[in-house]
This record gives structure tokens, C-alpha cells and sequence, in this order.
């Protein structure tokens, strides 16, 4: 696991960017599994920059996302698909055809999680797959339980996770309760996995994870049985396991 510190936000959003650009300038049909919420947001928007100046195309680039809320719409300015087409691929030359999202309205829960799974199967899997992590440790959406989930799944949110996605909904009452996400032998079956974090709330979060015990009740702790994991994250982000005396670059 390599970690890199960055003095604040915009740093670690330009060095995640670069290391993802470094993926799809290697390899152009490279499989990504994106994420959103805020912590990549800054990185997406130097990826839209560097895309609009011809530094690098995603034309060939096939994605599928980490995670979806469930009873969204695609269209309802929360969801996750709403927010990958506000945020990033509105603004770069990916084909809409090449990006997958769970299908929060899907009638068949199952069938959707199922069809996801084959799905990444039949990409070839993900080369570079993007986290940020929340404040309980999760990622994606596997929320802190008894028990590890291989593949995408339908979660019950997190009390703690509600409360933390309530800024972005009218009230917390419209924060949906449950979500897809892939499961954890999906992330894990990742080439490669590229961490951001961002801000002092989740430094707690990051230490668990990159010190703490592998158990499911911290999801992002399993990221240490990972063989290629990047970590970027910033000054605060990082706070306790510089505190600890962890070796970081930067
Ligand atoms: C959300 C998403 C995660 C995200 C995390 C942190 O609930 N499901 O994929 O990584 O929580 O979000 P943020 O980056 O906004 O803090």
C-alpha cells in the first residue's frame, strides 16, 4: 500500500487525477470503477480539464460505478448516475454506452445485482477502481456488519451514513435507506485500487483502514489484503496515521 500525503483538497484531487490519467494513457480501454460523493469530485473536474486539452480520451474507456441508491431515479438530482454525468461524463468524451451505474429504479432487485456482476465479468473485471471512504469506514456502500459480501448486493444504509448524505437531500426523511453497491470480492478483484480522502472527519476512517484490525466491521480495513492499493489523501485525511508515525510520501 503506497500512501501520499497532500497539503489540502485541490492537491490530492490533481495527484488522484494524475494517477488515474496515467491508467487510461496506458491503457485507453481500460475498465474504471468510478465512485462519487465529494472526495473525487475535485479530481473528476481535473480529469474533464485535461480531457478538454486533449492530454488524455476516454473514448475507448468502459466504467461501471461502485453504487447506487435504491428508488432513485437516473434522473433525480441525487442519484449516483445524475451525479457521474453532472459531475464527469457530460463533460468528457466517453461513450454513454461504455458507463454502467446500478439501476436504482430496477424492479428486480436481484436480477439487477446479478446482471451487474456478469456484467463486470464480461468487461474482462476493473483495472483501476476508485474509493473514497466514509466516515464509518465504508466503501462503496458496504456498511460496517458481521459479515463480507462478494458481490453487488442491496445494503439498509447505516444511521450514521444517512446522517452524513442528509445534506444532500431536502431533509434527512429523503435520504433513501437503502442502496446497490458491488460487494467486496468485487473491489478486491480490482487490478487496481486508488483511495482518496479528504478532510479531518475522515482521518479516523483512514487509520482504521490502514491500520486497524480486517474484520467487516470496519469494510475499508480489507483494502490491507490488497496487493496494489494508492491512498491520496490530504494533510487532515491522513492526520491520525501521521500522528501514529506511519510512513507517508509527501
Ligand atoms: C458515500 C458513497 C461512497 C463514498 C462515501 C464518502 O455514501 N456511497 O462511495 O465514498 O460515502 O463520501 P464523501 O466523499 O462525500 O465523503
Amino acid at each position: 500500500m503506497r500512501i501520499y500525503r497532500e497539503k489540502d483538497y485541490d492537491a490530492m484531487s490533481r495527484h488522484a487525477a494524475a494517477i488515474l490519467a496515467a491508467e487510461v494513457i496506458h491503457r485507453p480501454d481500460c475498465v474504471l470503477g468510478l465512485a462519487t460523493g465529494s472526495s473525487p469530485e475535485g479530481m473528476y473536474r481535473y480529469l474533464a480539464d485535461w480531457n478538454q486539452k486533449k492530454f488524455l480520451s476516454f473514448r475507448e474507456v468502459r466504467s461501471v460505478n461502485l453504487d447506487e441508491y435504491k428508488g432513485l431515479a437516473p434522473d433525480h438530482n441525487q442519484s449516483y448516475r445524475y451525479f457521474m454525468q453532472d459531475r464527469f461524463f457530460n463533460h468528457i468524451d466517453i461513450l454513454p454506452e461504455n458507463t454502467r451505474v446500478p439501476d436504482g429504479l430496477a424492479a428486480d432487485a436481484a436480477a439487477e445485482c446479478a446482471a451487474y456482476d456478469a456484467h463486470i465479468r464480461a468487461l474482462g473485471g476493473i483495472d483501476l477502481q476508485l474509493l473514497g471512504i466514509g466516515r464509518n469506514g465504508h466503501i462503496g456502500f458496504n456498511e460496517p456488519s458481521g459479515d463480507y459480501v462478494k458481490g453487488t448486493h442491496i445494503v439498509d444504509l447505516a444511521p450514521s451514513t444517512i446522517e452524513a448524505n442528509a445534506r444532500f437531500f431536502a431533509t434527512p426523511d429523503d435520504v433513501p435507506r437503502q442502496a446497490f453497491t458491488m460487494g467486496i470480492g468485487c473491489i478486491l478483484s480490482a487490478r487496481k485500487i486508488l483511495l482518496v480522502a479528504s478532510g479531518a472527519d475522515k482521518a479516523e476512517a483512514v487509520y482504521q483502514a490502514v491500520c486497524g484490525p480486517v474484520a467487516p466491521h470496519c469494510p475499508g480495513a480489507i483494502l490491507q489484503l490488497h496487493s496494489n492499493v494508492v491512498i491520496v489523501g490530504d494533510e487532515a485525511a491522513l492526520g491520525k496515521l501521521t500522528a501514529a508515525g506511519v510512513s507517508v510520501c509527501g
